[in-house]
């Protein structure tokens, strides 16, 4: 089993790789991408072998067609054909609509959504020789409209219709591609909004299961779906965030249990 992992150096995509590790997949290869060659792939890499892993790393930037081709010949070079894609390379860019620049926008549609794209495209010949599988990260951000995180929100709801649409095309080729969306995660991405104490506890009261999300949430959502369990799941996002996207209706006053609407 070759898997190639993109943004694998951080938060959400070293949970993916170390829960991939750790689920004893037969002649596990793991291949994990960066931006850069240094300590942080360093130690990933260090990280993942001491788990009995087969690891390489490869460095590119996901947003050029180029590199794109090369991380994927790359790891075919290292680890043969792959069995999965998993692309989680992916940021925010905060900025309200009106004040966005056009190359403000481009950026983050480039880094979460085209990048899959690409990264697609270029792994397909190989996924189908394996019918192979594609999973990306999104976020509740592609499903809700996310105030003052300029074009993250619409670049995330359309990398949910690329892969469904991917799902489409090559399902007919036995590719599958799904997408998993995330709530809050605890990562060097939000790092500083969880170091205030009291943003924190706001945050966690928002969420049913009382806590915010971990990498190794995702991480086993990952794992399930390019796994064989979901041979038969094709086109569908998985949302993993203990519950916070669908709490919106309990915040509205007056309902059973909650003081009662002033006359
Ligand atoms: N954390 C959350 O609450 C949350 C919630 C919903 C969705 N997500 C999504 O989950 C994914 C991972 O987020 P995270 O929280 O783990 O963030 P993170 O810790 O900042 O990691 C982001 C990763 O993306 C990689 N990356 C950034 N630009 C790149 C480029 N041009 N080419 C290649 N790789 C690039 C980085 O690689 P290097 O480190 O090598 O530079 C890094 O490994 C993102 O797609 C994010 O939108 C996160």
């Amino acid at each position: 089993m070759h898997i190639l992992v993109t943004g694998a150096t951080g938060g959400i995509g070293r949970g993916i790789c170390e829960v991939l590790a750790l689920q004893a997949m037969p002649e596990l290869q793991l291949t994990v991408a960066s931006t850069q060659n240094g300590e942080r792939l360093e130690a990933l890499l260090q990280a993942l072998r001491d788990l009995g892993v087969q690891a390489h790393g490869v460095v590119g930037d996901v947003t050029r067609p180029e590199d794109a081709q090369g991380l994927v010949h790359e790891a075919l070079d290292r680890g043969g054909d792959l069995d999965a894609l998993v692309c989680v390379a992916g940021a925010s860019g905060p900025g309200k609509l009106a004040d966005l620049s056009v190359a403000q926008w481009d950026q983050t549609f480039n880094l979460n959504t085209r990048s899959v794209f690409l990264m697609a495209q270029a792994a397909y010949p190989s996924l189908k020789r394996t019918s192979g599988s594609i999973t990306a990260i999104a976020s509740m951000s592609g499903l809700h409209p996310h105030p003052g995180y300029g074009a993250y929100s619409p670049a995330k709801a359309a990398l949910i219709m690329l892969c469904r649409q991917l799902a489409q095309e090559w399902g007919p080729e036995g590719i599958r591609t799904n997408t998993v969306c995330p709530g809050m995660v605890r990562t060097p991405l939000t790092e500083s909004v969880y170091q205030d104490v009291d943003t924190k506890a706001r945050r966690e009261a928002l969420v049913p299961m009382g806590r915010i999300g971990r990498p190794d949430d995702i991480g086993h959502a990952v794992h399930y779906l390019i796994s064989a369990h979901a041979s038969y799941v094709n086109g569908q996002n998985l949302v993993v965030d203990g519950g916070v996207a669908d709490h919106m209706l309990s915040m509205i006053p007056g309902r059973p249990g909650k003081a009662p609407l002033k006359a």
